[in-house]
């Protein structure tokens, strides 16, 4: 039996176990791809002017926080251009050798998705430089006073880079890709499309009113609307016949302590912590992140997106405050300092 007050469930971060699951909900063609409607129509027009050029996609850098997309996307931009695509990430690539190692077994037109590329160490982002922008690798032969610098040539290809953290990355890296798009959280009428079309694949039956509740309370993100998904209907299997109706959909999502807005704890201990501690002063990121026992890239990418999308927090110079509407939420006095 799972712990209820495992607030894990709205970590939109990928789970060990859960990267074999999502697949069979990931979208495989634009068309499915619900949602973010700007990103998918400029792409859209990309793909198909790369394809009748006959040429290799620009590369194209896709940002926003975990559980929007970017995998899914990425799959789906190489799946419509009818390409391979060759997935790694930054922590993964140690050394420079590993970078050209992947670069020179790419075909012309391939799909190379570096997700978290924010995380590429220095010296590797060098080798990525005249790749990205010449397609050639310069290779070192030899040491010291001898050492000749040789010229590779590599196929046209196509880099896709995936991060949570834009600003993190290095202003030459950034600034070699085309295509540059961000993904956002999105309204609960896509998140509401979402868990149906989940639910019809994992065989759910569930009331239209029930997904609408539930992509309420999803912050915003398909992982966590899909993760939700599959812990209520065993809620439904056991309170119910299966179904998921909106009853079942609300005592579940309250015994797993998620609030009507979505907020879990960790949402209700950073506004309390700003409201109570810090007597609702602004508070930096890096002192919230200590008093909570936090890491600030969590808060930053995890929690703060939302709560400001939802308009309880907001970033002023002096750090982070609590909102009106927050307090209101909390059901706390707004009294101003
Ligand atoms: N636009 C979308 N339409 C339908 N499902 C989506 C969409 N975006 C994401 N998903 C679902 O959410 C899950 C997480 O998406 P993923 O691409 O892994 O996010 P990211 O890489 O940004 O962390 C996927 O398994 C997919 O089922
Ligand atoms: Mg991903």
């Amino acid at each position: 039996m799972e712990d209820f007050n495992n607030n894990n469930i709205l970590d939109p971060n990928v789970k060990d176990d859960e990267e074999i699951s999502e697949v069979s909900l990931r979208p495989q063609k634009l068309s499915e791809y619900i949602g973010q409607k700007k990103v998918k129509e400029s792409m859209k027009v990309y793909i198909e002017s790369a394809k009748q050029r006959g040429e290799a996609l620009d590369h194209v850098l896709l940002y926003g926080p975990p559980g929007l997309g970017k995998t899914t996307l990425s799959n789906i931009i190489a799946n419509e251009l009818g390409s391979n695509i060759k997935i790694t990430s930054g922590p993964a690539i140690e050394r420079p050798g590993d970078l050209a190692a992947i670069l020179t077994n790419l075909a012309e037109k391939d799909v190379l998705f570096i997700d978290e590329i924010h995380r590429l160490n220095k010296s590797i982002e060098e080798v990525l430089y005249p790749a990205l922008e010449d397609y050639c690798l310069d290779i070192i032969i030899g040491k010291g006073p001898t050492a000749k610098s040789i010229r590779l040539e590599l196929p046209k290809f196509t880099l896709i880079g995936a991060t949570t953290r834009v600003g993190s990355l290095a202003a030459p890296l950034r600034d070699r890709f085309g295509i540059v798009s961000k993904l956002e959280l999105y309204s609960v009428e896509d998140l509401t499309t979402i868990i149906q079309r989940s639910s019809e694949i994992l065989g759910v039956k569930i009331d239209y009113k029930a997904a609408q509740e539930l992509a309420k309370r999803s912050r915003g993100t398909p992982r966590i609307a899909n993760r939700l998904l599959k812990r209520i209907r065993d809620y439904a299997v056991v309170l119910g016949n299966g179904a998921l109706t909106l009853e079942i959909t609300k005592i579940a999502l309250d015994k797993l302590d998620i609030d009507e807005l979505g907020l879990d704890n960790t949402d209700r201990r950073i506004l309390e912590t700003i409201i109570y501690k810090y007597s609702g002063r602004a508070v930096g990121v890096e002192t919230l992140a200590a008093t909570l026992n936090e890491e600030v890239e969590t808060i930053e990418d995890v929690y703060e997106p939302y709560l400001m999308q939802i308009g309880f927090l907001s970033r002023t110079p002096k750090g982070r405050i609590v909102t009106a509407l927050g307090y209101e939420h909390l059901g706390i006095e707004y009294k101003l300092n």
